[in-house]
């Protein structure tokens, strides 16, 4: 098994380890547009813009730039991610992912005896992709904002300048995180600065990283990803170059987002919108929701065996398909094969409600033509007074990314590990990829984030989804991203929990590799627990199954937003505004 033990181990006891959120209250709401984020001080960005007349898009843009400031461990400009839009009745999806460097290539993570290395596509730049988030939240603005940019880049670069507080759940992440971050002289001296982390309180305040947002506000991106001497580009190319690193600044200045038509399914009664490739988040959520769709969900009794039973079986066919996935240049199949209704038919008429299958005998892309075959990220959802919405995930992938802090852009992902290193070897989260996810040249890596957008289509005021209309959802916790933003989806559209309930019920995983049924300590009852075992399930107790935030537009113009409560510092807010 391919582990760090530096970073997967905090990935799963963090829930336990850092203080405990207070008991989190009733999803707010009002009526001007809402925001839900990891951090306070995101959200406040993304309030001031909607309190500004801004709309959902310049919310989305400034609480993600503001999380590149005020929450290191995920938020950032050295990372990427992905992001879901419903403006009216436009949908459409945006894919800020990195891409692997020119001079990166299918062996760089193997060592002289032809094995992976653990450590070499996980810690240091040579872990690296390039950035796509410096471009892709101006894309996003451009497209879709309504201020203007200098005013939506102003709280980021307001934060970094006047500086904010050391609060204690920075604190313990920081000394969770400490060996990774003192690996590197430049990250030790800010953020283990006599040793330790800064304490609580202490005021953090990052010059170079406010002119580098004070130039992103006046020119763009170019500003960023520019070669020009003394840029964060040139900066990121010396530092990598200084650790072994390949980002280099042509590659920074070469990369481009790019706006994909988002998977648009039905589900429920309702219409869903999420990630396609190169994120398998939405083609797992779409495969699983038809596959438990198709064998009657609802009737099941809620928290049984019979209902973790079918999600456990379901995932494991998603999952397994997911092996075949890849950057779409290379990916062996399409969400439009592995979700044509009659694969699905099939694929849910053979599922055994009574038995679990083994994952050796699920093979990926079962049912498929033969034609077919041969070919501590963050989530903010925000939703305007206008019901426009966005879900936004953005990532370095582990906690603090590869650990480098470059002061003029800040942490550096370490996404390189969603390559399939080796292909068949697991990766950070256990997830075993295909040749379709290998190593090439300005290939995106494989994701699993899955931000999301459901709705529905005719509103006839009945109390499904919490009297909530359209929602937007998604979350952070690598290869259970999709399953925990389903069983959100789930609770919302079949259960008609409200928005906090949602996220607050226990869940359950199951991602076919490992072959087992991994669920939250509170998630089974005992006599559930049995009844699993006994169908043959291998089940597994794990701290937490991802980390959702949601809003929800309700038919009356009212607003929503939820933070998930299994983190300290998650927060969701609401805006009251007077008529524009
Ligand atoms: O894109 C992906 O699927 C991963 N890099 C996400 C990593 C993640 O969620 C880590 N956070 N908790």
């Amino acid at each position: 098994m391919r582990r760090s033990r530096h970073l997967l181990a905090p990935l799963l006891i963090l829930a336990a380890a850092l203080p405990a959120p207070a008991a989190h209250p009733p999803a707010v709401r009002g009526g001007g547009g809402a925001v839900a984020s990891d951090d306070p001080l995101a959200t406040a960005a993304g309030i001031e813009m909607l309190a500004a007349a801004g709309n959902a898009a310049d919310a989305a843009v400034a609480t993600a730039l503001a999380l590149a400031v005020t929450y290191p461990e995920a938020g950032n400009l050295g990372g990427g991610g992905f992001a879901v839009l419903k403006f009216g009745r436009q949908v459409a999806s945006l894919d800020f992912r990195e891409t692997a460097p020119a001079a990166a290539h299918r062996d760089m993570y193997l060592d002289a005896d032809g094995e992976p290395d653990p450590e070499a596509s996980l810690v240091g730049p040579l872990a690296a992709g390039v950035p796509g988030s410096p471009a892709g939240l101006h894309a996003l603005h451009e497209r879709h904002g309504r201020l203007p940019w200098a005013r939506v880049v102003e709280p980021a670069r307001r934060l970094a300048a006047d500086g904010f507080e050391v609060t204690p759940y920075l604190a313990a992440v920081i000394a969770e995180e400490s060996e990774l971050l003192a690996r590197f002289p430049e990250t030790a001296r800010v953020w283990l600065p006599d040793g330790a982390p800064p304490a609580v309180g202490t005021r953090l305040r990052f010059p170079e990283l406010a002119a580098t947002l004070a130039a992103y506000a006046e020119r763009g991106p170019a500003a960023l990803t520019g070669a020009e001497t003394g840029g964060a580009a040139a900066a990121v190319e010396a530092a990598a170059r200084r650790h072994g690193g390949v980002v280099t600044a042509a590659d920074l200045a070469a990369y481009r987002p790019r706006w994909r038509p988002p998977v648009v399914f039905a589900a429920f009664g309702w219409r869903v919108a999420s990630m396609d490739l190169p994120s398998s988040g939405g083609i797992l959520i779409a495969e699983a929701l038809g596959l438990v769709e198709r064998r009657s969900y609802p009737t099941l009794p809620r928290f049984g065996a019979e209902r973790a039973h079918l999600l456990a079986e379901a995932w494991r066919r998603a999952y397994a398909d997911r092996y075949l996935l890849g950057d779409p240049s290379t990916s062996e199949a399409s969400a439009e094969e592995l979700l044509a209704a009659g694969r699905l038919d099939a694929l849910a008429a053979a599922l055994d409600t009574a038995r679990a299958s083994d994952s050796e005998d699920v093979a990926p892309g079962a049912y498929l033509p033969p034609a077919a075959e041969a070919a501590a990220t963050t989530h903010l959802s925000v939703v305007d007074g206008d019901g426009n919405l966005v879900a936004l995930t953005t990532t370095l992938n582990g906690l603090f990314g590869c650990g480098l802090w470059v002061p003029e852009l800040g942490f550096l992902n370490n996404q390189m590990d969603d390559f399939a290193a080796a292909p068949g070897e697991p990766n950070l989260y256990g997830l075993v990829q295909g040749e379709a996810n290998a190593v090439a040249a300005g290939k995106r890596m494989l994701s699993s984030m899955s931000p999301t957008i459901a709705w529905r289509e005719t509103v006839d005021g009945d109390a499904a989804a919490g009297g909530v209309a359209a929602v937007a959802l998604g979350g952070r916790g690598g290869s259970r991203i999709p399953t925990a933003t389903m069983q959100v989806l789930l609770a919302l559209v079949v259960d008609g929990d409200g928005l906090q309930a949602a996220l607050g019920r226990p869940r359950v995983h199951h991602q076919w590799l490992p072959d087992r049924l991994r669920h939250e300590p509170d998630a089974l009852a005992p006599e559930t627990r049995a009844a699993l075992a006994a169908r043959g399930h291998a089940l597994e107790e794990i701290a937490g199954v991802g980390v959702v935030h949601a809003v929800g537009w309700r038919p009356d113009g009212g607003v929503e937003a939820a933070a998930d409560p299994r983190r300290g510092s998650s927060t969701a807010a609401v805006v009251k505004l007077s008529p524009r």
